[in-house]
């Protein structure tokens, strides 16, 4: 039987035309909120038991359908494929083929309206669940890296040129920072997705005995929502939930995109698995970043989303408009995207090679000494200014040499400046340059193993 009958009708002389039929339609994305319809629906119908709205009896058989309903969703691929018009149309008609009339009875004191804010709340609280559960195995999967190569050292870069040697290491913790706010972020939206409107009905509120508070309680909702109209149009969950996928994806695309010059033929510092890449049609010798591409490329979509629900959400008069229909697609692809993004970069850095002597090379050439030559004529008593106007020489004098500043001999040194003696070298080692950065948030190796056990111990916790 088909269950395309609409929830209205008695106002009705006419059908509706099938076009914008179909174009009202929600179903063919909304079912995704079956299972969180269903939660609530039976929640809803103890609470109407204990209105003395449905009898003992009454309750029983609803709900026993309701699982029933789930159950034929999730073994019957079939059994959804159909033409409601959306989850809350679905459930209804389904409920009625299997226990007539009585399923009818479900639906009073409840809207549509107060259903979906309250479907889309419980399945974003899980999404987000979820999604903290993928950002912290991205942050294992720095740390693992961070920890296989805590020797490594590479080039840090300013304007994308050679600026100061870092750890490798420092560079994964700088990731995995990001990705501790957007745990943060998502946390914090959760406090506020986590409120129920259920009860608010239409718009005005419901005018049965139904216990809100119980009713919150069951679903595990913090409290219940303070203001029908304002329960029933807000959406601004759904923004703060897209705007913190949107910046996990700003985080993500930004590592991507740093993986991706890192692993050029240029910089040649990583190389991707085999696993996560792929080769050209035409080049045999390609060997293609695409997953990293794609993570940075689907980055767009995401903030798209974001100024989509800003834009459909701005000048709505209260209380709902179909209008806000268009949240779920926005809110579903994000997390998606997100979802997707997340577990293809962990495991991109799960599998990545690194060439550490390209690395190391590339870290101890292009004069990355110089602010250490500068420091160390400040603390033989010579301004910052005046040692970097001398130091700014010397690298002129080293590049026409074509050698590094520790290449150049002494006497040389010495014409630019006299307060240079031999004791220079010392501080002009890689090593060196790294073991100065030893205040907090340095790359000193020992400040970064402080970090990294810091930032596991974050994560245990
Ligand atoms: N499918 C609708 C939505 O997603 C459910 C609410 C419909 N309410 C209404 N009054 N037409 O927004």
């Amino acid at each position: 039987m088909s269950k395309a009958k609409n929830l209205w009708g008695g106002r009705f002389r006419g059908p509706a035309d099938e076009g914008f039929a179909a174009f009202n339609r929600s179903f063919s994305f909304d079912r995704r909120l079956l299972e969180v319809e269903v939660r609530a629906s039976i929640a809803y119908c103890a609470a109407l038991k204990s209105a003395e709205v449905l009898s003992d009896d009454e309750a029983r058989r609803i709900t026993a359908a309701l699982h029933e309903v789930q159950n034929q969703a999730e073994t019957k691929a079939k059994y959804i494929n159909d033409e409601s018009e959306d989850v809350h149309s679905f459930v209804e008609a389904s409920l009625v083929e299997l226990i007539g009339p009585t399923g009818l009875k479900l639906h009073t004191g409840r809207s549509r309206n107060d259903q979906v804010a309250t479907d889309l709340r419980l399945w974003l609280r899980d999404a987000i669940d979820d999604l903290d559960g993928l950002v912290a195995a991205a942050q294992e999967a720095l740390l693992a890296f961070a920890a296989e190569h805590s020797q490594t050292v590479i080039p840090g870069y300013t304007h994308l040129q050679r600026a100061q040697p870092i750890l490798l290491a420092h560079w994964c913790l700088a990731y995995f920072e990001m990705l501790a706010r957007d745990r943060e972020r998502l946390a914090d939206a959760r406090k506020r997705v986590n409120v129920m409107p259920l009860g608010s009905a239409a718009l005005a509120g419901t005018s049965f005995a139904i216990d809100r508070e119980a009713l919150a309680r069951e679903l595990g909702f913090r409290e219940v929502s303070r203001n029908s109209l304002d329960a029933i149009s807000d959406r601004d969950f759904c923004v703060e939930f897209a705007n913190a996928c949107a910046l996990i994806m700003v985080h993500l695309s930004r590592l991507a995109e740093d993986i991706i010059i890192y692993a050029t033929t240029e910089f040649g510092f990583f190389e991707l698995s085999d696993a996560v890449a792929t080769g050209s049609s035409l080049m045999p010798q390609k060997k293609n970043p695409d997953s990293m591409e794609l993570v940075r490329g689907k980055a767009g979509r995401v903030f798209g989303h974001v100024t989509g629900l800003l834009a459909t959400l701005k000048a709505l008069p209260l209380a709902y408009n179909k209008d806000m229909q268009e949240d779920k697609e926005a809110v579903f692809d994000s997390f998606d995207t997100t979802t997707n993004c997340l577990e293809v970069t962990a495991t991109v850095l799960r599998n990545i090679t690194i060439n550490e002597a390209r690395a190391r090379e590339a870290a101890a050439h292009g004069h990355m000494n110089a602010t250490e030559l500068a420091d160390y004529l400040v603390r033989k008593g010579m301004p910052f200014r005046q040692a970097h106007e001398t130091v700014g020489q010397i690298v002129v004098h080293a590049i026409k040499r074509g050698v590094e500043l520790q290449e150049l001999p002494i006497d040389e040194l010495r014409a630019l400046s006299d307060l240079i003696e031999t004791d220079v070298f010392t501080v002009l080692s890689v090593d060196q340059t790294l073991g100065t950065k030893s205040q907090t948030g340095g790359t000193a190796p020992l400040k970064v193993s402080e970090a990294l056990a810091a930032a596991r111990k974050s994560l245990v916790e």
